[in-house]
């Protein structure tokens, strides 16, 4: 969630302050008192949602030759792909399962990558960090019901599918966000964004990258064994890799996962769910068979944060295919050293920025960022016709839409300068993200997408006291608009921008 040029200099920050918190944690843990960790809050849109772990095999292959030093074994060699399924559930479904825990057992893997992330890694800093991990979000948990049936499910339907097509069941439809995290970061990071997206309709499925950026993710086989992939330092490699070398094998990495996803998404909607479940070393899913065209494949969208969002955009290239059908993205502070951003992008398209992402000068292959950035979403509407839009989410900073800010907000926001409400930087980034879903439905454009340009520049307002006047509380209030389609034309089709863009794929 953090990209390691934001990290390194806030890192003696975050250890003085862990261990001074440390004593404190200590005096609430032996008098049994709450931790200042926050419990996250409980979805608000319309439907309860569950949550589904999927681990499964997938076709074996190196995504570069590398080899770790010590052990001689491929650094870079896919096994199983790993990611979360938050999605509507029944009404008031309760699971029999306790809900998942934020930080994935075993704590002390994770404690054990972001120490190895601050170039440390000896026993007692491990230790250091496990207590420290462990009181601050220990004990958190996911708000929503592990396992339990997708809205709408009609179990009696089971031995009526056999003779009918799929269609025949007249059940709903959710589209599809395959979510991508990014550096130092796991599924489960973005859960309260992923969860609210499920509570208002849509299946997201959040991956857990094993690309070695993430601080420790565990691989689950089907013979029961496992290995633990930590974050890759390029030194530990053979041959040894240059940065941008090494982000090139992670970002092949990322994709062949996010593709890996999306074919196990197809398995499910096709109704092999159950073979899915029997696979799964995470052991849930066991009404996955009731899924069967429960999924809009027309609807799938790619999201990303970060170094996430740079791997999202990277899989657009070339427009949507079989293995990539995505219709529509959503890019969130594409990152500033995880490589080049790719520009061939052929989908409706939303890049926000976090506050502090747009108002920073960096310059990024010998250009600003931002412009870069900006460029692109205009590549997007100008060349290629289709919409695109580059916003700044006003009072906001890079993970703001990541849990972090919910569970620890005092450390967040002393940390890194948030100013806006953590719910609200959340909520505002959700509420974006269903605007462009609802937007590739009917082509309607609703919210901040039916706004004009309010600042070409981040912070320069262009905006007459007239507009400024007449725009909705809450856009003013939240967002700058720098690039966005106009929204001048009467007739559709005939003013450069293909408005019926009806990005479906040409397969099912
Ligand atoms: C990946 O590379 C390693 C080491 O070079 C090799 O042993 C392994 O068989 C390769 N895996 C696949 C699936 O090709």
């Amino acid at each position: 969630m953090i990209s390691p040029g934001v990290l390194r200099p806030r890192w003696t920050i975050r250890y003085v302050l862990s261990a001074v918190a440390l004593s404190y944690f200590a005096i609430c843990l032996l008098f049994d008192m709450p931790f200042f960790s926050s419990p996250l809050p409980q979805y608000t849109g319309e439907y309860n949602v569950g949550t589904i772990d999927i681990e499964v095999p997938v076709e074996k292959r190196n995504l570069s030759s590398a080899v770790f030093k010590d052990t001689g074994k491929p650094a870079f060699e896919l096994e199983t792909v790993l990611f979360s399924l938050f999605y509507p559930a029944t009404k008031d479904a309760q699971s029999s399962k306790p809900n998942h825990l934020w930080f994935p057992k075993p704590i002390a893997l994770q404690a054990e990558g972001y120490a190895r992330l601050a170039g440390i890694n000896n026993f007692f800093t491990n230790s250091l960090f496990t207590v420290g991990l462990w009181t601050l979000a220990g004990s958190t948990s996911i708000p929503a019901e592990p396992d339990v049936l997708m809205h709408g499910t009609v179990k009696t339907y089971q031995n009526y599918e056999a003779e009918h097509p799929i269609d025949d069941y007249g059940l709903p439809e959710f589209p599809v966000i395959v979510f991508s995290h990014g550096f130092a970061s796991s599924r489960t990071d973005y859960s309260q964004y992923c969860g609210e997206l499920a509570s208002r309709g849509y299946v997201v499925a959040a991956i857990e990258h094993r690309d070695g950026s993430g601080p420790g993710s565990v691989v689950k086989r089907s013979d029961g064994s496992s290995t633990n992939r930590f974050l890759i330092n390029a030194n530990e490699l053979d041959p040894t890799p240059a940065t941008p070398e090494l982000k090139v094998w992670q970002l092949a990495f990322r994709q062949a996962e996010i593709e890996e996803t999306v074919r196990v998404l197809r398995q499910i909607n096709d109704g092999i769910g159950n073979d899915l479940f029997n696979v799964n070393t995470r052991k849930e899913g066991k009404d996955l068979a009731e899924w069967r065209g429960r999924l809009n494949f027309e609807r799938v969208v790619i999201g990303g944060h970060s170094y996430g969002a740079t791997g999202a955009m990277q899989v657009l290239k070339g427009g949507h295919t079989y293995e990539r059908p995505f219709v529509g993205a959503v890019i969130l502070d594409p990152g500033k050293s995880s490589g080049p951003l790719n520009d061939d992008i052929r989908v409706p398209t939303l890049i926000i920025h976090s506050d502090s992402w747009s108002k920073k000068h960096s310059i990024f292959y010998g250009r600003p960022h931002f412009d870069v950035v900006r460029d692109i979403a205009r590549k997007i509407l100008d060349e290629n016709k289709i919409f695109a839009w580059f916003v700044t989410s006003k009072g906001t900073t890079h993970p703001s839409v990541t849990d972090a800010p919910l569970i620890e907000p005092l450390l967040l926001s002393w940390t890194t300068g948030s100013t806006i409400d953590v719910k609200e930087g959340i909520y505002q980034y959700v509420k974006a993200t269903v605007d462009l879903m609802e937007y590739l439905n009917d082509g309607h454009r609703r919210g901040i997408l039916s706004e004009e340009v309010t600042h070409p520049e981040y912070d320069n307002d262009i905006r007459n006291e007239e507009r400024k006047a007449s725009m909705p509380k809450d856009i003013d209030k939240y967002w700058q608009i720098h690039v966005a389609p106009s929204t001048g034309c009467a007739f559709p089709g005939l003013c450069g921008v293909d408005h019926d863009h009806a990005a479906r794929p040409p397969f099912k």
